[in-house]
């Protein structure tokens, strides 16, 4: 992978801020416009997140928090260049056989595998009611027998010329034998055989006639032109990575992951630079081969600590394959608050930089928290970022599991810390993550605590309801497209031509505001 570079602009007012101990963030610095003949359609987003994974989607990353990302969230943020990881707020065996689930699904791009099917027998007035309830917006369904088998398919036409009676469907659909279907998941094939017969619908059935998924062809046609984009593993499949803890008990919690198909691992937690940090990453690099994320720190001398033995002052034989940067900066995070601690992230990530590439070494970072935009990725990139990890905006789109909620006539979602006090007082991979002094032995007890425990934990974190933002596909698209203009604007075609390029300035107080939207009222997005 590329060395990665910072402008020695940049460096300037960094190392000019270190002298007065200033730390600072997204807001305070801004980017000039260079001449510029980029056109943003025409610039690359490639981006090594790790030594060994290149990311097409500007190394996006989504956090390890039970309100962000699980199986659906990664197969999602995958599906568009990112990288989803598994949180750990629940058992091995439910981790890894969500791995095992992204993974999977490479082999059903573009295919509807659990179709929503009604029986031959049912009537029209069954399917339009289910319509209103689910607030579908959908109208085709196959149709099955008692046995499961294909026997016909209902869609917008078939109920269009029904008036004043409740037929059957096996009376109004169009029967089997009539219908395109397919035996083949290859969705290249299936493209062709919908294209040639021109349906929008395809059915998909096993040798004797059984359902088992259905092609739509908008649906078919968008994830075919996504594909060149799709984050994949060595293997092929899906790329998707999961969060672990460290002591001994997370042997196994690595061990079953890696099982899994599992190829990286993010040593999550609040405080990084600690020798069980250390060790988990000696283990994990001596006994597997797969790429190794630690974290999380926010200074130079943290840094240090992951590269250097401070006793034998060589540099440490195992080092993570990617440092994870970013403390208390996060959306739902209170740990500046209670502990006094954390640092500004455009300093953070910096500082970082600065202490890898003192040692000539090649490790990306990931700066973890506090994106609210596509121009905060992009100020993360100039200052030596290579990759971003975001909680609480993918926690606003459909496929995060937090609840979907809607206060007057708006949609948000919920999203919580994973240090916030209900994670702490149910979840042992909380409490891990934040050392919290419940007076519990985290490598051994459960997930209950007792009322006394419960009493002692200390909350670094809150949870609140973030505006729904639509799909993973939205957002990314939003981002994506955000950065790359961002990208086009310092005359770059890829991110490392524009860390070469860009020139950042600090911004006055007055100049925050008047970069952000202003005198104007009943604002519009
Ligand atoms: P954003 O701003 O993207 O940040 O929502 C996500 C990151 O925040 C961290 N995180 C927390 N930090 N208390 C904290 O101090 C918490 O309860 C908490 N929960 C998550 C985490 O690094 C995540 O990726």
């Amino acid at each position: 992978m590329n060395p990665v570079g910072v402008n020695r602009c940049v460096c300037e007012i960094f190392n000019d801020n270190r002298r007065c101990h200033q730390s600072i963030t997204f807001d305070e610095v801004t980017l000039a416009d260079r001449p510029a003949n980029v056109h943003p359609n025409n610039v690359s987003l490639e981006t090594y997140i790790t030594k060994n994974i290149k990311l097409k989607g500007c190394g996006i990353v989504s956090a390890a928090m039970d309100t962000v990302t699980e199986k659906e969230l990664a197969l999602a943020l995958a599906k568009m260049g990112g990288l989803g990881i598994i949180h750990r707020n629940m058992s091995a065996k439910e981790q890894a056989k969500m791995i095992r689930w992204v993974r999977k699904k490479i082999n059903y791009v573009g295919m509807i595998e659990t179709p929503i099917c009604y029986k031959e027998t049912q009537y029209l007035a069954n399917v339009q009611k289910d319509i209103t309830d689910n607030e579908w917006t959908f109208t085709s369904f196959p149709i099955i027998n008692e046995s499961g088998e294909l026997t016909g398919l209902l869609t917008r036409d078939e109920t269009a010329f029904v008036e004043n009676n409740n037929p059957q469907l096996k009376d109004i659909m169009i029967i089997a034998d009539k219908l395109i279907t397919t035996q083949s998941t290859d969705n290249k094939e299936a493209y062709q055989r919908m294209k040639a017969h021109k349906v929008k619908k395809m059915p998909v059935i096993d040798n004797n006639n059984k359902l088992i998924g259905m092609y739509v062809w908008n649906d078919l046609k968008k994830d075919i032109v996504k594909e060149n984009n799709f984050s994949l593993d060595s293997d092929g499949h899906f790329l998707v990575g999961a969060a672990i803890g460290v002591g001994t008990r997370e042997y196994y919690r690595a061990k079953i992951l890696i099982e899994a198909g599992c190829k990286v691992i993010v040593i999550d937690t609040s405080h990084g630079a600690c020798t069980p940090v250390v060790q988990m990453i000696e283990y994990l690099k001596e006994k597997y081969s797969i790429d190794v994320i630690a974290g999380n720190i926010a200074s130079a001398e943290s840094a240090l600590y992951l590269l250097v033995d401070p006793v034998t002052n060589k540099i440490r034989k195992y080092l993570p394959d990617a440092i994870k940067v970013g403390i208390s900066i996060g959306s739902i995070c209170t740990t500046r608050l209670v502990t006094g601690h954390g640092m500004p992230q455009l300093t953070a990530i910096y500082e970082v930089w600065k202490m890898i590439s003192t040692f000539g070494l090649k490790i990306p970072i990931i700066a973890d928290g506090g994106i609210r935009y596509p121009g905060d990725i992009v100020k993360a990139l100039a200052v030596g970022a290579s990759g971003v990890m975001m909680g609480g905006v993918f926690g606003g789109t459909a496929e995060s599991p937090g609840t979907l909620v809607i206060k007057d006539g708006v949609k948000y979602k919920h999203v919580r810390g994973m240090g916030a006090r209900s994670a702490l007082e149910e979840r042992n991979g909380s409490r891990m993550r934040y050392l919290n002094s419940t007076g519990m032995n985290t490598e051994t007890d459960t997930n209950v605590l007792t009322t006394e425990q419960k009493q002692k934990v200390v909350p670094e974190g809150i949870e609140g309801l973030t505006k729904y933002r639509g799909t993973v596909e939205d957002v990314m698209t939003n981002f994506l497209g955000g950065v790359r203009l961002g990208l086009a604007h310092s005359g770059a075609a890829n991110i490392d031509q524009f860390r070469d390029n860009v020139i950042m300035w600090k911004q006055s107080t007055a100049g925050i505001i008047e970069g952000k939207p202003h005198d104007l009222e009943h604002i519009r997005e």
